[in-house]
């Protein structure tokens, strides 16, 4: 009993930690701590579940003992090696397979509890829910995994009635439950599981592969809800809290993914926004563009007192931080102010930019959001747009009729001159031609973006 009692505080402590870790993660200047935070949680959370495991382990204690230490072993010499060899830009697959793992083992704990307890109908029905969560979970990040890692096609599936198929799952699931609760047995229960099964792979793959990460969001949440289940039916508080955490954040941070880039968030949670993106504007002639080199773009930042940067996906592929970092320190070290503009979706996941500027040690009270800095172009005399494209495109205010009308954009066009940093005239995620691109105050500066950098750092 003391023990119990001893565990459960310790639990308690972890939920806190994991609660500061949260708190920690929001801000650039704190996410190290909250990292740390979230790692001593863990730490005590699995050495308290490891001694009530001990404690009521009906098999010799020693077995089990190895047991766990031989999984533990296992998966985190596997997370160890997979977070240290993973690219930035694979981080969304990588954490799509890291869900489906959630996902399956809600699965397995709704089975276990199913079939080594009696259950009240309240214990049935939290079995039934974990599992079906679980269950979409899994096949759901599955798929999103294989899009992402571009090993099965990304168009969307678009079956004929995938709305109509999508209700009679969970029609005939709710049915499912009826039955499994007036007399419970293993067919409801696996009938469910192969429907939801079917469920999680129909809803992802109807969705086009660059709107995943919204996707992977939101699978995120849902593996949340997935864990706190099985918490239940393992009565586990701190699973409980934990899984809800994740489960409430997942979905408020799909919920601002969504309002960045414009999208319905409850067709995202149906599973419904793969629509295909217009390509209306891709033809439309908007006039000339001027062109612009290294040495006369050098010789513009020179002059400027202030200089914003508006980094984008361009910035990611070509690794171009690190010299965009070193720009940064050498104008600076002339006087000149320099700060960054950073959309919310700039990039391909949440925080894309941020990590990849505070990899490059930029300081971070110059990298202000969008809402921070929005305001400020009218007084900015150059604004260098590196690989970005759709976040800083002026249609998205101007023309009704584009793919990303209504999408908030960085307004770079406002001031006194504007160099974009490019390979050609090609057009971004949204598939959309960008006027910002024509006006007159506007220089394409083409090349990857890295080996521009580096020519502009040689000019100064
Ligand atoms: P994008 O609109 O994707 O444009 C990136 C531009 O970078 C392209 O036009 C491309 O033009 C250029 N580029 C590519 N490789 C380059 C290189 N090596 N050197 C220089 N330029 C290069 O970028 P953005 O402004 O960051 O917008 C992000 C988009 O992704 C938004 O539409 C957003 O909704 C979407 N999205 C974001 C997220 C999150 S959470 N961040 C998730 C899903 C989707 P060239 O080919 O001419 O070089």
């Amino acid at each position: 009993m003391q023990l119990t009692l001893f565990v459960e505080a310790v639990y308690l402590v972890a939920a806190v930690l994991f609660i500061f870790s949260l708190a920690g993660l929001s801000k650039q200047e704190s996410a190290r701590r909250g990292s740390v935070l979230g790692m001593i949680g863990m730490g005590l959370a699995l050495a308290a579940t490891l001694v009530l495991s001990l404690r009521d382990s009906e098999k010799p204690v020693f077995v089990t003992l190895l047991l766990i230490v031989l999984a533990l072993l296992i998966g985190a010499g596997i997370g160890v090696w997979r977070a240290r060899t993973v690219e930035m830009t694979q981080m969304p697959e990588l954490i799509a397979m890291f869900h489906s793992f959630v996902g399956l083992a809600a699965v397995l704990v709704g089975y276990d509890s199913f079939l080594t307890e009696r259950a009240s109908v309240v214990g049935y029905t939290e079995v039934y829910l974990g599992v079906f969560i679980g269950a979409v979970t899994f096949t759901g990040s599955i798929i999103a995994y294989l899009k992402l890692a571009a090993k099965i096609k990304s168009a969307p599936l678009t079956l004929p009635a995938r709305n109509l198929i999508n209700l009679g799952i969970l029609v005939l699931s709710a049915a499912l439950m009826v039955w499994f609760l007036a007399a419970p047995s293993i067919w409801p229960l696996a009938i469910m599981t192969v429907l939801a099964l079917l469920l999680g792979l129909h809803l992802v793959a109807a969705i086009g592969g660059g709107d995943m990460p919204v996707v992977v969001s939101m699978l995120n949440s849902y593996s949340g809800w997935a864990a706190a289940a099985a918490g239940f039916m393992l009565s586990n508080n701190l699973l409980i809290i934990t899984g809800a955490l994740v489960g409430s954040s997942g979905a408020i941070l799909s919920y601002l993914m969504c309002k960045a880039m414009n999208r319905k968030f409850m067709s995202v949670i149906l599973g419904g926004f793969g629509q295909k993106t217009s390509t209306s504007s891709k033809s439309q002639d908007l006039g000339d563009y001027s062109e612009v080199k290294a040495p006369e773009a050098a010789e513009l930042l020179k002059n400027a007192k202030s200089v914003v940067i508006a980094p984008g996906y361009g910035m990611a592929v070509a690794k171009a931080q690190y010299s965009v970092a070193d720009l940064v320190s050498k104008l600076r070290a002339r006087g000149v102010e320099v700060r960054f503009a950073v959309h919310p979706v700039a990039g391909r996941l949440p925080g894309h930019m941020n990590v990849l500027l505070a990899e490059a040690k930029v300081p971070y009270d110059i990298v202000l959001e969008m809402d921070e800095i929005n305001d400020d172009f009218p007084d900015t005399d150059v604004v260098i747009v590196i690989g970005a494209n759709d976040t800083v495109n002026p249609a998205a205010e101007n023309d009704p009729d584009s793919p990303i009308a209504g999408m908030p954009v960085l307004k770079v066009w406002e001031a006194k001159k504007v160099i974009v940093i490019k390979r050609s005239m090609g057009v971004g995620y949204a598939g959309v031609q960008n006027p910002l691109f024509f006006n007159d105050n506007t220089s394409m500066l083409f090349g990857d973006a890295k080996a521009v950098v580096d020519q502009l750092l040689q000019d100064l």
